[in-house]
């Protein structure tokens, strides 16, 4: 676990490159859109709501429902097209909770409703839809880039918003699966922010009144660590957290999780290499049985 400060000269190595933005329209999208903008990136933004006065005149804009497999396709190739290339993505559109799984609905047969999944499909389907897309396009740049994902507090903590919190755990999930498949077998990093108590569309100026001062922060806070998510190429599986305007990477280094995570099951660095071969010898396995299935 690493505490770190991020000046403007970090943010520097964003130039010239080119970002796509889901939920960029409001909150920490619409923060870091402002700030690549303000550092000479590019950025092609991707929300439900078109993007507000003035970027909504001069920043290319796609509508798109990021649960729509088909909508991020258009957005990915529209992107593309407008660019000629891409070099972060960032996986950022989310909503807030909608159930708690201790509701009680029931249809006109007085039979228990499944639960709402629109948080779950926003929130970890939509996400996992644009980490996948930007795989996919950040393969076809030969300088490689990055991808970052709007983690949260909520990906390692018990908050009590149980399909918010699930989906952002999914997030965490994601990071930590895809970090050693990707750099450096790929050119291709990835990470992830995970904000504190933000002022955006989620979290209202009500809601920080609740809070109180000194106990949120503003979205441009979040937006400096995305940013610096993508612009510093050295970044790679990264959490980073961000509270009142300080920042901490939980995943790596001696107090981090994984180090963490290591000391409480008792592994050590040996016992990574064999997963990695369980894993590879099972693919072989799989590829045997279809190609007997083949024969
Ligand atoms: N605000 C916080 O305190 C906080 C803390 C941790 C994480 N987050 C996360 O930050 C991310 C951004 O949220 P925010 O707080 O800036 O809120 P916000 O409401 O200001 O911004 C979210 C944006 O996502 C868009 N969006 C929602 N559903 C969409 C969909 N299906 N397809 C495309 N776009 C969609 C919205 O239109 C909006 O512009 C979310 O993933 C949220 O979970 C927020």
């Amino acid at each position: 676990m690493t505490s770190f400060e991020i000046p403007d000269s970090d943010l520097e190595g964003i130039k010239d490159q080119v970002v796509i933005i889901t939920g960029a329209s409001s909150g920490i999208g619409l923060a870091t859109l402002r700030r690549v903008l303000k550092h000479g990136g590019k950025v092609f933004a991707a929300d439900l709501n078109p993007l507000p006065s003035p970027e909504s005149s001069s920043v290319p804009f796609c509508k798109v429902n990021v649960t729509s497999w088909k909508e991020q396709v258009e957005l990915f190739k529209a992107a593309e097209k407008q660019y000629g290339k891409i070099d972060h993505v960032f996986a950022n559109a989310g909503i807030a909770p909608t159930v708690s799984l201790l509701e009680d609905d029931v249809d006109e047969h007085g039979d228990l409703m499944p639960p709402n999944m629109r948080t779950m499909d926003v929130n970890l389907t939509g996400c996992l839809y644009t980490v996948k897309l930007g795989i996919h396009y950040l393969k076809k740049n030969p300088r490689g880039g990055s991808v970052v994902m709007t983690a949260s507090v909520s990906s390692f903590t018990r908050f009590p918003a149980t399909d918010y919190t699930v989906a952002k755990h999914a997030v965490l999930g994601l990071l930590r699966s895809l970090t050693p498949n990707l750099h450096p077998n790929l050119p291709i990093r990835i990470n992830a922010i995970a904000p504190h108590w933000t002022q955006t569309g989620i979290v209202t100026a009500d809601l920080t009144a609740v809070l109180g001062e000194g106990n949120y922060q503003s979205a441009d806070v979040a937006a400096r660590s995305a940013l610096v998510l993508m612009a510093d190429g050295e970044r790679h599986g990264e959490l980073v957290y961000s509270e009142a305007g300080r920042f901490r990477d939980l995943e790596n280094g001696e107090r981090g999780y994984h180090a963490l995570a290591k000391r409480m099951v008792g592994k050590g660095q040996g016992e990574e290499v064999l997963e990695i071969e369980v894993l590879v010898r099972m693919a072989e396995m799989k590829a045997e049985m279809e190609r007997k299935e083949g024969e």
